[in-house]
């Protein structure tokens, strides 16, 4: 086991360099060499703008941005490549959704199901489009431990409910919500279902296909990709009818100087130089966790989880947040301990090389559902090891008593 932990981590050219734990895989995961390899290729012998030049550099920049299209659309169970638009992020995603479909379905009294679990970027965009269109924001909320139970929501949506936004899995919780009976009652009553899959996608196979999503968002910088890469999954027939987000070149037939045509999908959303780099990145990290496979990544993240759940849970003062269950965390561990705050407690492991992450989050609503005003966060990705969890165990049982307290 030493070995194969010590094979993984070499991947990674920030934990064999640097002094460190890294615990903050919710906010970011490490990129292994191969894939900032890859990157470099493309800059190195592949960069031209693509789609833009009839040349052969131009046309193999173009081909391998498909490429990368055509992956993500397999890593996801989606049946048509044309229904992956690649966006900075699952931010951006989530954005051009609330703008393009929100904004031109939503009338004056309809709804909004909002999570309250939600991360900012899948309720700020909700919270605007709402108000915009004297639309009403309604809160899905979850049981103390993260359950969300399909049967609330049936007793919440109506004809006035036209979305439901809710993450595939949280980012506080790490729990992981039945979105396919969330997506069978929203569609019962005529609305969609919008999915942030940015913490999902990362550690558990995804299915669109099964799931019945109408959207799902995700970023490229969780899953081993270049930062400013993501994307947006729509089902065909709701992205054809969307107007575009951005305008500009390369998302037009033709244009004269009183009327336009747009470009079918995807390249109606991408208006603008396209970011090949961070495609191919994402591709080659896709192919990255395919070598590696889910089964393989779950249950090295599962035995991880577990032992650091299970560690935790005999230190006095811990708090952990959400299920009891480690194997509802998915390598999410959200904590308090008792008169510390989630800064010092940042600080503390700081001072000793672990990285976590401290605050609300991005989840100030969820924060305040559970009573909480912010807390501390490890997440853990497969290339963690039991060493990773033995160093922040010792530092967790020592920060009470380094605050003055028993
Ligand atoms: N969404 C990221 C997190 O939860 C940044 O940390």
């Amino acid at each position: 086991m030493k070995e194969l932990d010590a094979r993984i981590k070499k991947e990674y050219p920030v934990l064999t360099s640097r002094d460190i734990v890294y615990l903050d895989n919710g906010a970011t995961s490490q990129k292994p060499q191969v894939v900032i390899d890859t990157v470099n290729e493309f800059y190195e012998k592949y960069n031209a703008n693509p789609m833009r030049g009839l040349y052969d550099l131009s046309y193999e920049a173009t081909e391998a941005y498909d490429n990368a299209r055509k992956n993500v659309a397999d890593f996801i169970g989606a049946k048509d490549s044309d229904c992956i638009v690649f966006t900075r992020n699952a931010t951006e995603s989530l954005n051009l959704v609330a703008y393009s479909y929100a904004e031109s379905v939503l009338k004056e009294g309809d709804e909004v199901i909002v999570s309250i679990a939600e991360h900012h970027s899948n309720f700020l965009p909700w919270q605007n489009a709402a108000k915009k269109c004297g639309a009403e924001v309604k809160f899905f909320e979850c049981e103390q431990d993260g359950y969300f139970d399909p049967e609330k929501l049936r007793g919440m949506v109506s004809e006035k409910t036209k979305i439901l936004a809710i993450t595939h899995v949280s980012n506080i919780f790490g729990r992981v919500n039945d979105i396919k009976s969330f997506a069978e009652i929203i569609h019962g009553v005529g609305g969609v279902i919008v999915v942030d899959g940015a913490q999902s996608t990362p550690h558990i196979p995804v299915d669109v296909t099964e799931l019945d999503a109408d959207f799902f968002a995700f970023s490229g910088h969780k899953m081993f990709s270049p930062m400013g890469i993501g994307v947006l999954y729509g089902k065909r027939e709701l992205l054809e009818k969307m107007p575009p987000f951005l305008y500009g070149g390369e998302m037009i037939e033709y244009v004269f100087t009183d009327r336009v045509k747009f470009a079918e999908i995807p390249h109606k959303f991408e208006a603008g130089t396209v970011n090949a780099g961070g495609a191919v990145g994402l591709n080659a990290a896709i192919e990255y966790i395919k070598g590696y496979g889910f089964p393989f990544i779950e249950e090295r993240e599962n035995a991880l989880t577990v032992s650091l759940i299970e560690k935790m849970k005999e230190i006095p003062h811990v708090n952990i947040i959400g299920a009891k269950d480690p194997l509802e965390h998915h390598g999410i561990v959200t904590f308090t301990i008792d008169d510390v705050h989630p800064h010092d407690i940042s600080a503390i492991f700081s001072d000793n090389k672990i990285c976590v992450r401290a605050g609300h989050h991005c989840a100030q609503p969820l924060h305040k559902h559970l009573g909480l005003f912010s807390t501390t966060r490890a997440s853990l990705a497969f290339y963690n090891n039991e060493d990773d969890i033995d160093a922040f165990i010792d530092t967790l049982k020592k920060i009470r008593g380094l605050m003055g307290y028993e």
